[in-house]
């Protein structure tokens, strides 16, 4: 079949928040050599989307644009999809294959029917997960296992504790700290702790009820995903030789996080880092966590599915921060 010079995508032209969205018809994307072009069968909505899509923290703008947006028009990077057509110079993926992946450093652009990724950032779709699910992994996964396995170093039997336990990042770091043998505490809602204890924590927290940084327990490592307390307060929840590892949160943390952090654990034998996504192990990261799909180490977790052009209600949704899991666009077959 003919492939049409059109697409329907979700665009933007100003920054603001889910009502700047529209379902617009725009080009379709042309794939560089070592890209391959994806017909989107899902994607999934991360925090970097809504933070592009507000500019918020307002240091965004000076990536995309002062005043307005003069990239990224079309937002999102978590594809998962079928291979429409490949690059000259790409081995091993063929017209037809099943792939997950992230467009990240081909620059947002995948709430969209059509998504150019880079090759390497694309592997093939394990056959026991739905597109939905395979779409929710690449860029919260990544965050959560490079959060784990290279901020934190989580070794077996070390105690994490994870604020923000049961969203998008938070889920996986708490199946992947597991896997890594931590023991691990998740702070989350109450209607999000029957799926924490299902996902291996040993204890689990509801935030509303219980302020852990009150306790007397402390651990090892503590990531903060959705956290809000003082740098003063983590440093107190850790065990002598501890990490703190700032994931995200609101604008307090992380501003402290970025400018503080260093001063407040100048001494005491405690240490607190943030995390910044390193982008040269992407490739690699994607096919560790698809081996941890296949392993069975790894269940993504899709809250609630919307079609694509209910994208900036899917916004809405997930700006509420009290999903469990992915929030995930499809695109009908
Ligand atoms: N550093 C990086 O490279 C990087 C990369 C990706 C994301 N991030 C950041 O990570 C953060 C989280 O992203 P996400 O997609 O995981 O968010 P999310 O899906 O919106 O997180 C929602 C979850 O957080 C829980 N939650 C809400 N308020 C909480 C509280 N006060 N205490 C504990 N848990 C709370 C909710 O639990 P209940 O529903 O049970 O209330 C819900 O399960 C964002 O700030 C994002 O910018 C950073």
């Amino acid at each position: 079949m003919a492939r049409g010079k059109t697409m329907k995508a979700i665009t933007r032209a100003e920054y603001g928040g889910p009502e700047v969205l529209s379902y617009a018809e725009v080009s379709d994307p042309t794939p560089g050599p070592r890209d391959v072009l994806v017909r989107l069968r899902a994607s999934s909505i991360n925090a970097a989307d809504y933070r592009m899509m507000r500019a918020d923290p307002f240091l965004v703008r000076l990536e995309t644009g002062l005043f307005r947006p003069k990239k990224w028009h079309v937002l999102g990077s978590d594809v998962a999809g079928v291979v429409e057509r490949v690059g000259a110079e790409v081995d091993g993926l063929e017209v037809g294959d099943e792939v997950f992946g992230n467009s990240f450093q081909s620059g947002l652009n995948a709430f969209a029917e059509l998504v150019v990724v880079r090759a390497d950032h694309l592997v093939a779709k394990p056959d026991h997960i739905s597109f939905d699910e395979a779409a929710a992994v690449p860029l919260a996964g990544i965050t959560a296992l490079q959060a784990i396995r290279d901020a934190a170093q989580v070794e077996p039997g070390q105690s994490v504790l994870i604020q923000g336990a049961s969203g998008g990042v938070g889920g996986f770091a708490l199946q992947i700290a597991v896997a890594f043998g931590g023991e691990v505490t998740a702070v989350c809602g109450a209607e999000s702790m029957e799926l924490a204890r299902d996902q291996g924590a040993i204890r689990v927290i509801d935030y509303r009820e219980t302020d852990f940084t009150d306790e007397s327990i402390r651990y090892d490592t503590i990531i903060g995903i959705n956290g809000y307390h003082s740098l003063r307060d983590y440093k107190r929840c850790l065990n002598p030789g501890g990490i703190y590892v700032m994931v995200g949160g609101d604008n307090r943390q992380i501003y402290e996080g970025m400018f503080l952090s260093w001063l407040v654990f100048l001494f005491g034998n405690r240490r607190a880092t943030n995390l910044n996504v390193d982008d040269d192990r992407r490739a690699e990261d994607l096919g560790q966590l698809r081996k941890m799909l296949i392993d069975g180490e790894l269940q993504p977790v899709v809250d609630r599915t919307f079609d694509l052009d209910e994208a900036a209600d899917a916004m809405r949704y997930l700006e509420q921060h009290h999903v469990d899991g992915k929030v995930a666009l499809r695109v009908e077959e």
